[in-house]
């Protein structure tokens, strides 16, 4: 399958999208935003400054993102294709990510904006639960993927939890940044023709546009 970077403004969909493809296509998913969040576990000074950074909704430092993603991408998993999701975040990169991959020897495949107004996001946000267990996700605001049962994943019976950046403060920042620093990839990409922009309202329609994408 080719190779998919998903850009899209925070609770846009990107884990949502990601995890059907990972279902229904055995692509490897790879979030950034994941990675740090179990780097940041760490009780050390490091994993502490990590933690501040990630609650605050602001971007961590190039040099960390890079040394991350780099192992990542040279484990032995990816040969049916992944989807890198929350990286490039701005244009630099997106310049040292064309570096990355001539070093690792992979295609960027292609690219795959995922269109929502603010007004959405910010409710979204606020709703989404995570399951500890399985990592599934839902939303107890939107009406969408509510879980059947308060708390609990209708797949595996887990427990639900808010992420600590999930609140309307650090939403502010993080679709600011958003915004200011990562929306220009879109032009950037679209320029190498290699942009596709699917808007992300419901997650079946919004799936359906994504396979014709990987399928063309
Ligand atoms: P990261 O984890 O990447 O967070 P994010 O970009 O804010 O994205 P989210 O995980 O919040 O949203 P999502 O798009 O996956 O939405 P989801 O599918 O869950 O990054 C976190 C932090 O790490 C950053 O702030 C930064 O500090 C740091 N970081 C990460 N990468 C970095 C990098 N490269 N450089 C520097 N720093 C970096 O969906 C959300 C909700 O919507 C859910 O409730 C879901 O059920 C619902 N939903 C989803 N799709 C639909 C749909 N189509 N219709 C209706 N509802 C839907």
């Amino acid at each position: 399958m080719r190779n998919i970077i998903l850009i899209a403004a925070p609770a846009a969909g990107k884990g949502t999208v990601s995890e059907d493809l990972v279902k229904k296509y055995n692509y490897t998913h790879i979030s950034t935003g994941d990675i740090l969040r179990e780097m940041s576990k760490s009780e050390d000074e490091f994993g502490k400054n990590l933690r501040n950074l990630l609650e605050s909704g602001q971007l961590v430092s190039d040099d960390i993102v890079y040394e991350a993603l780099k192992r990542r991408l040279l484990m032995d998993d990816l040969d049916n294709g992944f989807i890198l999701d929350g990286f490039p975040r701005n244009l630099s990169q997106a310049n040292e990510y064309d570096k990355i991959l001539k070093e690792v020897n992979k295609e960027l495949g292609v690219v795959i904006y995922l269109d929502v107004p603010k007004e959405v996001l910010e409710k979204r946000i606020t709703g989404r639960r995570i399951c500890k267990e399985c990592g599934s996700t839902y939303n107890v605001l939107t009406g969408v993927n509510t879980p059947k049962v308060d708390g609990i994943c209708d797949k595996c019976g887990g427990e639900l939890y808010q992420r600590s950046d999930d609140n309307a403060e650090s939403f502010k920042t993080r679709y600011q940044t958003f915004m200011d620093k990562t929306y220009p990839l879109v032009k950037f990409y679209e320029d190498r023709n290699i942009l596709y922009r699917v808007r992300s309202l419901d997650p079946v329609e919004t799936f359906k546009e994504v396979e014709r994408i990987i399928n063309d």
